[in-house]
């Protein structure tokens, strides 16, 4: 469904990325590791679109989307989760939530019931600001807005920062499930356990290109690529 193919990006005369390729299958779900700095977050923007891809292309259901604006690719089904949550802490949740609804128009109800169904909690603290809420519900608020988008394509940049062990796992859950209902993953994510449990493929960026690629459970398992390219 995805295909990025020797994508090169970057900001002014900086080039961050150069010549990536990354492939997510239809109801794939794969994971992106790197240390610091590598290009993840520029990897996303270039994939939602904020920034230009400047060589290369990147085709989403057969479709070449690279010149494509971003609100066009969210209404084709590429729905980014952004860094750093960004909910509206003066927001009730289901405000927040109904946000991210916004190409449905009229079917937005529909599509706050079917998050409700899937987290919920959120269900329970609808009537709460959003700022109230723990850093893991906020987190869970934030794949419930990106959820509302009714996304094929759901993109997640580091959604475990600054979260707690239980957190991540709550976090790990609601992508599961998230996956088991279709929806294809594109994770980019530093926490090995997370990455572990919801990757079935991985790569490993490494200053703007892909170092390393292979079935998660065996790439990211391997001391090597650890020692390398992970800092563990
Ligand atoms: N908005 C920006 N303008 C200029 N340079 C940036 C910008 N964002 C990131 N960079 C640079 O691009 C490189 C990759 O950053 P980033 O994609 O954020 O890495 P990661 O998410 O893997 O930590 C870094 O050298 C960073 O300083
Ligand atoms: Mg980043």
């Amino acid at each position: 469904m995805l295909e990025i193919e020797e994508l090169s990006a970057g900001y002014d005369r900086l080039e961050v990325l150069r010549g990536v390729n990354i492939t997510v299958a239809d109801g794939g779900s794969v994971v992106v590791m790197g240390a610091n700095g590598a290009g993840k977050s520029t990897l996303c923007r270039a994939i939602s679109g904020l920034i230009e891809c400047r060589r290369g292309a990147i085709r989403f259901d057969g479709a070449d989307i690279s010149r494509v604006g971003t609100s066009e690719r969210v209404r084709r089904g590429i729905v980014q989760v952004p860094e750093g949550r960004q909910v509206f802490p003066q927001m009730t949740v289901k405000e927040n939530l109904r946000l991210g609804g916004w190409i449905h128009g009229k079917a937005k109800e529909a599509a706050l019931r079917e998050i409700y169904d899937l987290f919920p909690r959120l269900e329970e603290r609808q009537g709460q600001n959003a700022g109230l809420l723990s850093g893991g519900e906020q987190q869970l608020l934030a794949l419930g807005r990106a959820m509302m988008g009714r996304p094929k394509l759901l993109l997640l940049d580091e959604p475990t920062q600054g979260l707690s062990p239980v957190a991540i796992e709550q976090v790990a859950e609601a992508l599961i499930s998230i996956g088991r209902r279709g929806v294809s993953i594109l994770l980019v994510e530093q926490n090995l356990a997370l990455a572990e449990a919801v990757g079935r493929y991985a790569y490993v960026l490494e200053t703007g290109r892909c170092a390393a690629e292979g079935p998660a459970a065996e790439l990211l398992s391997s001391d090597v690529v650890a020692a390398s390219y992970l800092g563990h």
